[in-house]
């Protein structure tokens, strides 16, 4: 029996228990778990590119917080676009495949909502799984792209409205005697969504790491820590004649390791929040930035520089960042001297803020008023 919602179909197409209804609910859940995508990607992006949106320094774990929903709906959207494709693919048939503007305009929405769709998902995974299989670089792609996919996904609810209201509240259609249901198929997606998430978030939510059997990461590493890029990665060696410079309103400070650790310590229980989505939580030990810097209150911006020649080998910090309370230049991490590999003599770590943001190996500090 052919299902009342499925739009035509070639004869050797087989009939399935897709259309409307379960397009329905399936895009709807898209449209949370993307929506959710978008807003914490675009908290991660003005956190990276500060400008005249200047995010607060608290609370502590928000960047945590937002970056693991990021993660964690663009994972548990994977099945849930698989099944929505899969319930739609008898319209890709549909004839004519081009036609007037119109048809066009609307054919030319539906495939920018499907590649751009895909591409976030696959680039995303791939990108959290650390194979960097495109030949490009991931930030900016993934940023430009997403506003594609927000765009053509508003598109498609404008032009899919009519059928929306048609669509709502009618009762799932029958299906053969033997047949999975609609309402099973929906559930077996969400049960693929939800099982993708909870065997990802152990990195995310300790709680879940029995369970964590996809996790990016253990919560392992030197010091109980994960550490992303290594000393060795970043080309950095142990130098005994470290010192810190410090370049404020035309002049420079240098202080050595000795005369850090004889000033005022404070310490500070905080993540590493990586872009990526895991988590991980310390006890920092170090000076208060903003007691090396004099008048902080009116500094503009603290550039944070370290002999890594990466993307990430220096970051800038904002006056609220500044003025935090936790925002240590940390010597000390779980109650031992830093590793080299966590940023061994003296590391950046402040609340609210990317790990990639927490700069280790930490040489000079320029200030800006
Ligand atoms: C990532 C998000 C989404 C993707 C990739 C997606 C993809 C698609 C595709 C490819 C089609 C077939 C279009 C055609 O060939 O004409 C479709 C149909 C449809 N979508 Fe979505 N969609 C998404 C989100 C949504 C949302 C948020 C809603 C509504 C709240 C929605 C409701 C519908 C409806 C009602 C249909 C028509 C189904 C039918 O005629 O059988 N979709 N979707």
């Amino acid at each position: 029996m052919k299902p009342a919602d499925l739009v035509p179909r070639p004869e050797w197409y087989p009939d399935r228990p897709r259309g409307g209804w379960l397009s329905l609910r399936l895009g709807m859940w898209l449209g949370i778990t993307f929506t959710a995508c978008f807003v914490t990607g675009l908290v991660s992006h003005f956190h990276q590119h500060p400008g005249p949106i200047q995010l607060p320094a608290g609370p502590v774990w928000a960047y945590a917080v937002s970056q693991g929903i990021h993660v964690t709906s663009g994972i548990a959207s994977i099945p849930l676009l698989a099944v929505k494709l899969w319930s739609v693919a008898p319209r890709f048939w549909q004839r004519p495949l081009v036609g007037g503007v119109l048809r066009m305009l609307e054919r030319g929405s539906v495939l920018v909502l499907v590649a751009s769709a895909v591409f976030e998902l696959v680039t995303g995974l791939l990108n959290v799984a650390g194979w960097y299989a495109f030949g490009f670089y991931f930030p900016p792609v993934h940023y430009a792209v997403a506003w594609l996919a927000i765009g053509a996904i508003a598109v498609h609810v404008a032009v899919q409205l009519p059928k929306v209201r048609a669509l709502w509240g009618q009762p799932e259609p029958p299906v053969a005697t033997g047949e999975l249901n609609r309402r099973d198929v929906f559930r077996l997606a969400g049960l693929g969504a939800v099982v993708a998430a909870v065997t990802t978030a152990g990195d995310k939510l300790p709680v879940l790491r029995p369970v964590g059997l996809l996790s990016q990461r253990s919560g392992a590493g030197p010091q109980g820590l994960p550490v992303n890029r290594s000393a060795v990665a970043a080309g950095v060696a142990f130098d005994p004649d470290w010192q810190l410079r410090l370049l404020d309103r035309g002049a420079e400070r240098v202080l050595s390791l000795r005369e850090l650790q004889a000033m005022p310590q404070h310490s500070a229980l905080l993540p590493i929040a990586c872009v990526e989505g895991w988590n991980a939580w310390a006890v920092w030990e170090g000076v208060r930035l903003s007691e090396l810097i004099a008048d902080p209150a009116h500094v503009v911006e603290v550039t944070v520089r370290s002999p890594d020649p990466g993307g990430y080998g220096a970051s800038r910090v904002s006056t609220r960042t500044l003025n935090h309370p936790d925002t240590l230049l940390a010597l000390r991490l779980n109650g031992e001297q830093l590793s080299l590999d966590h940023g061994f003599p003296a590391r950046l770590i402040a609340p609210n803020r990317p790990g990639a943001m927490q700069t280790k190996w930490v040489t000079t500090l320029e200030v800006r008023r």
